[in-house]
């Protein structure tokens, strides 16, 4: 009790974070309002990166007067529907369009499958390195993130058996991201089986982002959506606008099922009451999802220009130094760097960002282990890319004994 009897507010345990900035976000902050130059290699926003967007052919279908009448639909327009049920038959899979649940972002995606699967205390599985945003949509859902450790070896791999040990009664389902962030390794065939071998045998389901699945470099550009072939355990393909057509700010992505009969009538009856309890899609950004999917060519095109022109040009200033090095990059918008580890990572950072001026992610950041880890963003603008990239290979060079 506090004095005069009132009792001190409490917030929520889930909301409980530390908001604590850290000094790179501090100076980071302080060098942005001052206008200083930098070089910013953790830019993944499209719309920031200077792609060319053709306004009129994305603002038109946002006219459409369908969107004056609302219809409220759990899994969405049926139109909108098709369009990402085409979108899988343009991969070489057969979706049906009322397997397909609109949602307005991956991020809510996750959070409804989260709700249908587990229950406050329950466990998902999820690859590491990975994405931090699962942290956080996992803890505002009650349910505990437990990373599986990928390992990197001439290319990434899973863990099979660290995998398995992971598995315990609260476990409800595996993540699986493809091709993963920030490490952009797609799940090879093998592995895919494997995982559904240990779904199968211990009751789990399977979530799978897809977000960056259009996004393989040169020679990967055909790997298989995991919404192909069968599906031997109730398995939730994710993906969205914000990837696959570069449009943020649409806030459009879906959740594609699969199972069998039993299984996947159950998933359908229960999303749809979760979905009918938000009824969170906008009809104009319904209406609009068949032309932004049937038009995603354009910006992927000019996406995967500026990722291989930037990888090029990263390999090309490593070429000339010894002490930084990159992991092979099979797809996405991100690379990583292994620099000299004589320090804790954020120490780099921001030595990098103050003496530097180059912006760039810590692998811990990402549940890289160990000391000496970089995360590069190959979406940044070339010139900006190129100059970051030169400082990072300077600055290790000129720290040299
Ligand atoms: C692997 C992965 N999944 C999901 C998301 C979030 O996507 P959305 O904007 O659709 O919520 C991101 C964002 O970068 C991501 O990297």
């Amino acid at each position: 009790m506090r004095e005069g009897g009132s009792k001190k507010f409490a917030w929520s345990a889930r909301t409980q974070w530390d908001f604590t900035e850290t000094p790179w976000a501090r100076h980071l902050a302080r060098l942005r309002a001052a206008g200083a130059q930098l070089w910013d290699l953790t830019a993944s926003n499209p719309t920031h990166c200077g792609f060319a967007y053709h306004a009129a052919s994305i603002l038109a279908p946002l006219q459409d007067p369908v969107a004056l009448h609302y219809e409220p639909n759990p899994r969405g327009l049926r139109p909108a529907r098709e369009a990402v049920s085409q979108y899988y038959s343009d991969h070489g899979a057969t979706v049906d369009p009322e397997h397909i649940f609109l949602t307005t972002s991956t991020s809510e995606a996750y959070s409804f499958l989260l709700r249908l699967l587990c229950d406050p205390g329950d466990e998902v599985l999820i690859g590491q390195p990975g994405y931090p945003l699962f942290d956080f949509l996992a803890r505002l859902d009650d349910v505990h993130l437990v990373p599986y450790e990928l390992f990197y070896d001439h290319g990434w791999h899973l863990d099979l058996q660290a995998l398995r040990r992971r598995v315990n009664s609260r476990t409800r389902a595996i993540a699986v991201v493809h091709p993963n962030n920030p490490t952009g390794h797609f799940t090879r065939k093998a592995e895919r089986a494997a995982i559904e071998g240990l779904c199968r045998e211990h009751g789990l389901a399977l979530i799978v982002d897809e977000v960056f699945l259009d996004y393989g470099m040169a020679g990967q550009e055909d790997q298989e959506s995991f919404a192909s072939g069968s599906h031997a355990v109730p398995t939730f393909v994710l993906s969205g606008l914000s990837k696959v057509a570069a449009l943020p700010q649409m806030k459009a992505a879906w959740i594609a099922c699969f199972a069998g009969e039993e299984d996947l009538a159950e998933a359908l009856q229960r999303l749809e009451v979760i979905s009918d309890t938000f009824l969170s899609m906008s009809a104009p950004i319904q209406c609009a999802i068949p032309t932004w999917l049937r038009d995603r060519a354009v910006p992927q095109r000019q996406i995967r220009e500026r990722l291989e022109r930037n990888l090029a040009a990263l390999d090309a200033i490593l070429l000339h130094q010894t002490l930084v090095t990159r992991l092979e990059v099979e797809a996405g918008w991100y690379a990583v760097l292994r620099v000299p580890g004589l320090q804790p990572e954020e120490e780099t950072a921001l030595e990098l960002l103050l003496e530097r001026g180059v912006v760039v992610h810590p692998g811990g950041f990402f549940g890289f282990s160990g000391q000496g880890w970089l995360v590069i963003s190959l979406l940044a603008p070339e010139t900006d890319f190129r100059r970051g990239i030169e400082a990072i290979a300077w600055h290790f060079k000129a720290d040299s004994p």
